[in-house]
């Protein structure tokens, strides 16, 4: 298994963070305030440090200890965002989160969804996870349009799951398991195969 392979799909790319991404992703993540604010994870214990100098560390630190693989997004060879494979939970449960952002600049070309289905094929295959998991504010609609063109699968509302923007907020989870994508999620998309209602949320969880 090599992780710093780059994966790629026409102009879209994934690969390992670097420590010198730090200064692209800082440049993106300064003057992208409004549009990543929103939807960023934030502690419950005050203030985190936007350095990206430390947070490339600390992903790097996460990846040698086998908890998580952080990716940039690319787009024709230029850093767009990042996507972050994180609470790998090996064993029984053989698991893992995914989360994700790009810079305004790069929004609405596909960058995520094809990167999403890249690294989850990774995962799948490469990590030998069965379940990756993608969890999503109700109100963001952009980052639901990912899951449902890729056919994730609606999994249920998990109330004031995550800590974003300053408060505990609820979650939509959506998820696949391994057995459903027998060729992979990126060919299964890019054939037309994608179950178009598979992200559905039922009424009862909907909010107005
Ligand atoms: C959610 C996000 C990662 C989607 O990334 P992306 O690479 O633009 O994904 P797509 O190209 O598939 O676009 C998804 C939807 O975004 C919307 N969109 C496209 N361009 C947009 C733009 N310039 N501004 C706002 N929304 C836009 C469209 O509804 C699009 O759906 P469509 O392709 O059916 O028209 C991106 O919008 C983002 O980084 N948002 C801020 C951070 C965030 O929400 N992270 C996810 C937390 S769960």
């Amino acid at each position: 298994m090599d992780l710093s392979v780059p994966r790629e799909h026409g102009p879209i790319g994934i690969r390992l963070i670097r420590q010198r991404d730090a200064r692209v992703l800082q440049d993106h993540l300064m003057s992208n305030r409004a549009w990543l604010a929103p939807w960023e994870a934030t502690s419950p214990d005050g203030p985190v440090s936007l350095d990206m100098r430390v947070g490339v560390r600390r992903l790097l630190q996460q990846y040698r200890d086998g908890g998580g693989v952080p990716f940039v997004m690319e787009y024709e060879g230029n850093v767009a965002g990042q996507l972050n494979v994180w609470g790998i939970a090996r064993g029984s449960l053989a698991s893992a989160t995914i989360g994700y952002w790009v810079a305004k600049e790069f929004a609405g070309r596909d960058i995520t969804p094809t990167s999403v289905a890249l690294a989850t094929d990774l995962c799948f295959t490469e990590l030998r996870l069965h379940r990756m998991e993608i969890c999503i504010r109700p109100e963001n609609a952009a980052s639901l349009r990912v899951v449902q063109k890729l056919g994730f699968r609606y999994e249920g509302l998990r109330r004031r799951y995550i800590h974003i923007d300053g408060d505990w907020r609820d979650h939509y989870a959506f998820a696949l398991v391994r057995e459903e994508v027998p060729h992979g999620v990126l060919a299964r998309w890019v054939s037309g195969q994608a179950p178009r209602h598979a992200a559905d949320v039922p009424e009862a969880d909907r909010r107005g």
